[in-house]
C-alpha cells in the first residue's frame, strides 16, 4: 500500500449548526468554529471535516444545496470561510468540505430553470419523466426519507426523481454537462485551499440503465432504493472521471460515504490509485438494519460490534485504509449505541475509544464524542427536527407500534441525538449560544462538558488527548498506523482484543466491556514475549500479563507493548 500524508493524522467532524454560535442567533457558525480551532489543535486534530455550510434552505440541514459557490448567511460569509481555511493552515490543520452532489436543492437555480423549461439544458440536469395520465409513477421506489421517489415538477406535466427528500432532486450524472459543473465546483474549492472532501451519499449517483419497479417490501407498495442500487452498474466511470478531472490535479484527500459497495469494488474504491483516498467503515452502523424501519432494527452489543470490526479488517486487508468512526451526524452517539447503561461511564467511554481508535485506519472523532456526549431522551415527536426521524416515527406507528416504543426507538436512533449543541460548559445552553439554540441541548450538559473535563486529568477528554498522542508517538507510530491488525479471534463475551504488529513491534489493544474482572488468554507467538511488557495507556491500573494471560478489571482497557 502506497503511503500517504494523511495516514498518521487524526480527523474531526464538525456539524457547524451545533458546534459554536458566535453571534447569539442560536445557530453555530464559521466564526464560532474559528474560535475553537485552538481547542481542536490542543486535542491533536489535523483534519477537520465540516458538514455542509453552503447556501441552503436547510430542509435536510444543509445536505440540500441551493448554491455550491456561496456560504449560507446563517453560517457566515465567504470571507469567514477564507479566514477559517487560513487559520487552520496556520495551525497545520486542513479543512474538508462536504461534497453533496447526488442531489441539489429544489431551490437551486438549475432546478428553477428546469421547471421553466424542462426540455432545455437544465431539464437535462435532473431525472424527469412525463406524468402518466392514470397517475402511475415511473417506478415504485421508496425514498430514504419516506414516500415515493417521484414528485411533480412544479408548473409542468413532468415528474422529477429524488431518492432522498422531495427538496433534494437527484442530479443526472449521465449528463456530461452536469458532471463538468460538479468538477468545476470541486476545483474552485480546491483553489481556495481546502484539503479535500467528504463525499456524500455517492453510491446513489448511478441508476440502472432502465428504471423499473421492484417487488414491494412494505405494505405501502413501494420498494427500497437499495434494490435499484444493487442493479446499477458502472458507477466507476463517473468516479474515475471525477478523480482524474477534479481530485487528482490537486492531490485532494477524499473520504467516501459509501454504503452497500460490492465486495469486489473495494480495491477500485480505495486501493492504490482508487476513486477515493479512503471511505468510512460503516459495518457496525449497518448491523441489524431491517427493511421494515428503525423500530425493527436489532441493537448491537459488544460481541456483535467485535464481529463487525474484525469482519471489516478481514475484508479490507491490505487493500486500503478505512476511516473509522463510532458516531457521526446521522447516527446515535457511540456511547449510547455500543455501551449498556452500566457501561456508560467515563471508564466505559474510554474503553470504547481505545478499541475503535487504534484500529488500522484513519480515526474520525465526531464533535462531542471526545467528552462522551450521549443520546438525549426524545419525549414527543414535536421536538424532532430531523426529517428522517419524523418519517421513522410515522413508519413505526403505521406498523402498529405503540407511541412509547416508537419514541424509545427515536431516543435510540434519531439523528437529532448527534445534532444537539456541543457541550462547552455548564453555563446556560451548554455555553453553545448566548441566545436560544435551534435545537435544545441535552439536559446532561452540566455533568458532561468541555470546561469541566479540561480541569481533570482523568476525564474522557484527557484520555482522547492521550490516545491521539500515543498514535502519533514516534516510538509506536509505525505499528499503530501501519502495523497489521491481528484479531484475538476467540475473545470472551464482552471483550475486544487485537494486536497491531510489525516485524519489529507488537502492541496489544484490549478492553473488557463487562463489570467483572476477566482473564484473557493470549495466543502464543514465538516472536513475542509476554514477560517484558509495558502498559502504554490504560483507563485503570497497569495491565498484568502472566503466563500469556492478560487480566483486566471491569470496564478496563489497556494498550500494552509486548516484549520480543
Ligand atoms: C448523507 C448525509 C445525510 C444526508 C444524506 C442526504 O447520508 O450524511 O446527513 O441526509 O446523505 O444528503
Ligand atoms: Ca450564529
Amino acid at each position: 500500500m502506497e503511503r500517504k500524508w494523511w495516514h498518521d493524522k487524526v480527523a474531526y467532524q464538525i456539524y457547524p449548526k451545533s458546534f459554536m454560535d458566535s453571534n447569539g442567533d442560536g445557530i453555530g457558525d464559521l466564526k464560532g468554529i474559528i474560535s475553537k480551532l485552538d481547542y481542536l489543535k490542543e486535542l491533536g486534530v489535523d483534519i477537520v471535516w465540516l458538514s455542509p455550510i453552503y447556501q441552503s434552505p436547510l430542509a435536510d440541514e444543509g445536505y440540500d444545496i441551493s448554491d455550491y459557490y456561496a456560504i449560507d448567511p446563517r453560517f457566515g460569509t465567504m470571507e469567514d470561510m477564507e479566514e477559517l481555511i487560513a487559520e487552520a493552515k496556520k495551525r497545520d490543520m486542513t479543512i474538508l468540505m462536504d461534497l453533496v452532489v447526488n442531489h441539489c436543492s429544489d431551490e437551486h437555480e438549475w432546478f428553477r430553470k428546469a421547471c421553466e423549461d424542462p426540455d432545455g439544458k437544465y431539464g437535462g440536469f435532473f431525472y424527469l419523466r412525463d406524468k402518466d395520465p392514470e397517475g402511475k409513477l415511473p417506478t415504485n421506489w421508496r425514498s430514504y426519507f419516506g414516500g415515493p421517489c417521484w414528485e411533480e415538477l412544479p408548473g409542468t406535466d413532468k415528474l422529477y426523481m429524488h431518492v432522498f427528500h422531495k427538496k433534494q432532486p437527484d442530479l443526472n450524472w449521465e449528463n456530461p454537462a452536469l458532471r463538468e459543473e460538479v468538477y468545476k465546483n470541486i476545483r474552485w474549492w480546491m483553489e481556495k485551499g481546502i484539503g479535500g472532501f467528504r463525499i456524500d451519499a455517492i453510491i446513489n449517483i448511478k441508476k440502472p440503465a432502465v428504471l423499473h419497479d421492484y417487488p414491494a417490501d412494505r405494505d405501502d407498495g413501494l420498494s427500497s432504493v437499495n434494490n435499484m442500487l444493487a442493479e446499477a452498474e458502472g458507477i466507476g466511470e463517473f468516479l474515475g472521471e471525477m478523480r482524474d478531472k477534479a481530485f487528482a490535479p490537486y492531490d485532494a484527500f477524499t473520504v467516501g460515504e459509501v454504503f452497500n459497495e460490492k465486495e469486489e469494488d473495494l480495491p477500485l474504491f480505495i486501493g492504490d490509485g482508487g476513486y477515493f483516498s479512503t471511505m468510512f467503515d460503516f459495518s457496525s452502523e449497518l448491523y441489524g438494519r431491517s427493511d421494515k424501519g428503525w423500530f425493527d432494527t436489532k441493537r448491537i452489543d459488544i460481541d456483535a460490534y467485535r464481529g463487525c470490526m474484525f469482519g471489516a479488517h478481514e475484508k479490507i486487508g491490505d487493500i486500503g485504509f478505512y476511516s473509522t468512526i463510532i458516531e457521526n451526524h446521522d447516527e446515535p452517539r457511540g456511547a449510547s449505541r455500543y455501551l449498556t447503561p452500566e457501561m456508560r461511564t467515563e471508564a466505559g467511554k474510554k474503553a470504547l475509544a481505545t478499541v475503535y481508535f487504534l484500529r488500522r485506519g484513519l480515526p474520525f472523532i465526531y464533535q462531542g464524542q471526545e467528552i462522551g456526549m450521549e443520546n438525549k431522551e426524545i419525549r414527543t415527536v414535536e421536538e424532532l427536527d430531523d426529517i428522517s426521524s419524523i418519517d421513522a416515527y410515522q413508519v413505526a406507528i403505521r406498523a402498529g407500534i405503540s407511541k412509547e416504543r416508537a419514541l424509545e426507538t427515536l431516543t435510540f436512533f434519531s439523528r437529532d441525538n448527534a445534532r444537539t449543541p456541543m457541550q462547552w460548559s455548564g453555563a446556560e445552553h451548554a455555553g453553545f449560544t448566548a441566545g436560544d439554540p435551534w435545537l435544545l441541548e441535552n439536559a446532561n450538559y452540566k455533568r458532561i462538558n468541555v470546561e469541566e473535563q479540561l480541569k481533570r486529568d482523568d476525564s474522557v477528554l484527557a484520555y482522547y488527548k492521550k490516545l491521539i498522542a500515543l498514535r502519533k508517538d514516534p516510538a509506536y507510530k509505525e505499528t499503530l498506523v501501519y502495523g497489521d491488525f491481528v484479531p484475538v479471534k476467540d475473545c470472551a463475551h464482552n471483550v475486544i482484543a487485537y494486536f497491531r504488529k510489525t516485524d519489529e513491534q507488537t502492541i496489544l489493544v484490549a478492553a473488557n466491556f463487562g463489570s467483572d474482572s476477566i482473564a484473557i488468554s493470549l495466543p502464543a507467538d514465538e516472536k513475542i514475549s509476554f514477560s517484558e511488557t509495558k502498559t502504554l495507556l490504560t483507563n485503570g491500573e497497569d495491565a498484568r500479563i502472566e503466563d500469556g494471560v492478560l487480566r483486566l478489571s471491569g470496564q478496563q482497557a489497556a494498550v500494552v507493548l509486548l516484549g520480543r
